[in-house]
């Protein structure tokens, strides 16, 4: 049950005149002031401790009828509100969030144009919002398009951001790039701002529903622009009136550690919609989920089906003897015609693929006192799935699943609409109405970002949002630093679905479950063109790259080279290629089966018996050096590694570091057997009574504390870039008493990119008078328990 606690909310209106020109409002202690102006145009303008952070700033809006806000702005009348609150949440990283502020609402009519708009201001000891509630156009219209919204944020000086391109195909999964404001390309929020004093300011939204998202993009002098992700006619809003924008946030810190604990943009959210919330579970889960982002399973019906009734019970069996409390199982929906598909999306989420019995195996789970996750794949065909929601959600009821991971992989939906115009905002504001309707948790993958929904919708748990963990299995990966900037950003009061816990961080294991392998040697014969440093790519080994090397036994023959190399490879039909550098040519990069054919993989066939048929010799004959219609690159390229960019011990610390409510242990489950670092996988809990951050930069490192909601168990996550680094942490958030500290950590000779699999537990008994040194291996963390034991 939710329990509000009122302080004081106290509603005042106060008289003004038109010649208000200057309006204050302070933050509760002060430390914060905010003046809206009135000079033929209306702007604001805030201070911190005194000093100025966000510079005179212009609001405004443009309609697509020719109307604007504020032209010729008169205000009309001011009233105040001063709320000091204390809510509840059913689950977090904190029990309950403190609501303090101070606000006006301001009322302005344009006098030439007659459209009536309140402005509303909060004040907070941590930070601003505003919204427009736009209120009447004076005339019988009541239907507007907004081509434009004019808020802007202007900054003090040309400060250094962290920040991810909008408007690409990729949605939100960028790496964040670092720079000056100047540099800066149109952005997605939340974007966190460092001034050269230390001062840290995060903006972003809150309360976005039925609008557009907005971005930031950067103009002249400094100044930060609000941007709407338009429709694909090009509105930008589509509003009946009276209608109100999403706050505008900002927080603003002393340093970056203090944005992570502030709560400003939970607070702009609607209290509850749910009275009961016993039937909304976090969870741990495990899933056949790795197998299909490495390319070792597939989603689809097939020889390499991941989503089979025997690997489900399996995985079950699994999650259920190690406390886990779901299994997500993807790939078990008819009608599936892989993940882009190019034309409709006809996926249905109510039949299953012949080979997984979904009844079999959530009966089995419940038997066991654990559930399945349910899994639904969109891509991206939103018509499809709405059209389908009530017998997919009703199926979920029959069956009693209660949490389902909904992805919308595409770069729009229904191939038009950005995933955060207007459209999307509505599609999945309407997915997760449905879900309460049918009392079901939510995860959403390729989501709409995170404003703050689950204040309103506790069923609202967790969402993806940014580069996960699967990145991590195509080239490229996420960098030391990736999870190192998130909390700072991404992460601020918003949960993600990251899904760490891979242990396996080189792909070392990936066929360990494989029991009858062949060898096969595959050869390039090139007949003197002098290509140089040839890599083997196969389906059959998850077209991870591999360096081939030159047999000089063979290459006898002046000019002519032979490259070979000899892989275990399991029985079945599988493709292959090689990528090949021409140093001389300055040519590199160059797709092998492209020079000599139309760019299509070879094939090869392993039969149970070990009889080897098919295509492994490719050769190039001699002269063949015109790449004119063959993918190269200008540039050499380091070969990339597929693999997991951190230490072990960094894998678990991630665990405390990311919030999530649904937290995954994502690695295939034979790389968990008998590892001890699991048992702190098992013991992490997913909800959580308060969060203390002990320290941390931005992109360099981070230390948080959590109480567990149930216990007086204390863990504590600590994670470091690709720096190693060491911390004396005093221990005074324990309470009151001894603690069993269970230390995972990185030894000495950890080390992300030569080493990252050595770790150490160790046990020392704490009480919080005492320290603790926190040694960090380059890219590498440390995770505790500390167990209470006595007062
Ligand atoms: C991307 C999601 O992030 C991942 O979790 C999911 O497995 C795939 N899409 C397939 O839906």
């Amino acid at each position: 049950m939710l329990k509000i606690i009122f302080f004081f909310t106290i509603v005042m209106n106060s008289s003004c005149t038109k010649n208000d020109k200057r309006i204050q409002i302070n933050s509760p202690s002060g430390n914060i002031k905010v003046v809206v102006e009135n000079n033929q145009e209306i702007t604001y303008l805030v201070e911190f401790n005194k000093q100025i952070v966000v510079r005179k700033s212009l609001l405004g809006m443009l309609f697509k009828d020719g109307n604007t806000l504020f032209k010729d702005p008169v205000i009309t009348n001011i009233t105040e509100e001063n709320i000091n609150d204390i809510w509840e949440l059913p689950w977090g990283e904190v029990k309950k969030i403190q609501n303090n502020y101070r606000g006006k609402t301001i009322t302005i009519s344009d006098s030439e144009s007659g459209m009536i708009t309140e402005l509303i201001f909060r004040a907070y000891n941590d930070g601003i919002a505003f919204r427009y509630n736009v209120k009447s156009n004076g005339h019988e219209n009541d239907k507007m398009i907004i081509s434009d919204e004019l808020t802007q944020f202007n900054l003090t000086n040309n400060a250094q951001l962290w920040w991810t391109p909008a408007y690409g195909d990729n949605r939100y999964e960028e790496l964040y790039q670092k720079s000056a404001m100047s540099e800066m390309d149109t952005s997605h929020t939340p974007l966190t701002i460092k001034y050269p004093d230390g001062i840290h300011l995060s903006i972003h939204e809150a309360d976005l529903v039925d609008y557009s998202s907005m971005q930031l993009f950067h103009s002249i002098d400094n100044n930060l622009n609000c941007d709407l992700a338009e429709w694909n006619n090009g509105d930008k809003v589509r509003v009946i009136l009276p209608f109100q924008t999403p706050w505008r946030t900002i927080k603003i810190a002393n340093s970056a550690k203090e944005l992570i604990t502030s709560y400003l943009t939970l607070n702009c959210n609607q209290p509850s919609k749910i009275k009961d919330v016993s039937w909304i579970k976090p969870s741990k889960y495990i899933g056949i989920w790795w197998g299909m982002i490495i390319g070792k399973w597939t989603w689809g019906e097939g020889p390499k089906h991941g989503a089979t009734t025997k690997r489900g019970l399996e995985y079950v069996d699994f999650a259920s003897e190690h406390g886990f409390d779901e299994v997500l199982i993807e790939g078990w929906q008819a009608g599936f015609k892989g993940l882009f598909p190019e034309d409709s999306v006809t996926v249905s989420f109510t039949n299953r693929t012949h080979d997984f019995d979904l009844e079999k195996v959530q009966r089995y789970a419940q038997n066991k006192n654990i559930s399945l996750q349910a899994y639904h794949e969109t891509s991206s065909g939103t018509k499809n799935y709405l059209s389908q929601i009530d017998s997919a959600f009703s199926l979920l009821n029959r069956i009693g699943i209660k949490n389902v991971k909904i992805g919308q992989v595409g770069a729009r939906l229904d191939q038009k609409e950005y995933h955060y115009g207007q459209y999307g905002v509505s599609y999945y504001r309407k997915v997760l109405e449905k879900a309460l309707e049918y009392k079901i948790g939510v995860n959403f993958h390729e989501p709409i970002k995170d404003t703050g929904e689950r204040r309103t919708y506790p069923n609202m748990l967790t969402r993806e949002g940014a580069r996960g963990m699967e990145y991590n299995a195509w080239s490229g990966g996420n960098p030391p630093n990736h999870t190192t900037i998130l909390p700072f950003t991404r992460l601020l009061n918003a949960p993600m679905d990251f899904t760490p816990g891979i242990f396996d961080l080189l792909f070392e294991n990936i066929d360990a479950d494989v029991k009858i392998e062949f060898p096969v040697t595959f050869t390039v014969v090139d007949s003197g063109n002098g290509y140089n440093d040839l890599t083997f790519i196969s389906e059959e080994s998850i077209w991870q790259k591999k360096i081939m090397n030159v047999d000089t036994a063979l290459s006898k023959e002046e000019n002519i080279r032979v490259w070979e190399i000899t892989q275990s490879c399991q029985p079945g039909e599988w493709e292959w290629g090689v990528i090949a550098d021409h140093t001389a040519l300055k040519s590199y990069d160059i797709w092998l089966p492209q020079l000599l054919g139309d760019g299509s993989n070879l094939k090869f066939k392993v039969e149970p018996s070990g009889k080897i048929t098919g295509k492994t010799t490719m050769i190039i004959p001699k002269n063949k050096l015109d790449l004119n219609d063959v993918y190269f690159s200008k540039t050499k390229k380091e070969l990339n590694k597929q693999r997991v960019s951190t230490t072990l011990a960094k894998q678990l610390a991630l665990y405390v570091v990311i919030y999530s409510p649904l937290q995954m242990a994502s690695d295939f489950i034979e790389n968990y057997k008998e590892i001890p670092a699991f048992n702190f996988i098992k013991d992490v809990p997913v909800d959580w009574d308060s969060t203390v951050v002990l320290n941390g930069e931005v992109g360099e490192y981070v230390t948080i504390a959590r109480k567990d909601s149930k216990s007086k168990d204390w863990y504590l996550g600590s994670i470091t870039n690709q720096d190693k680094r060491s911390f004396e942490i005093e221990l005074n958030f324990l309470d009151k008493g001894t603690y069993k500290a269970v230390i995972y950590k990185d030894t000495e000779f950890s080390d992300w990119d030569l080493n990252p699999t050595e770790y150490f537990i160790e046990n020392k008994f704490y009480s919080k008078e005492h320290t603790h040194l926190v040694n960090l291996a380059k890219g590498g963390g440390q995770a505790i328990k500390f167990e209470y034991i006595s007062e």
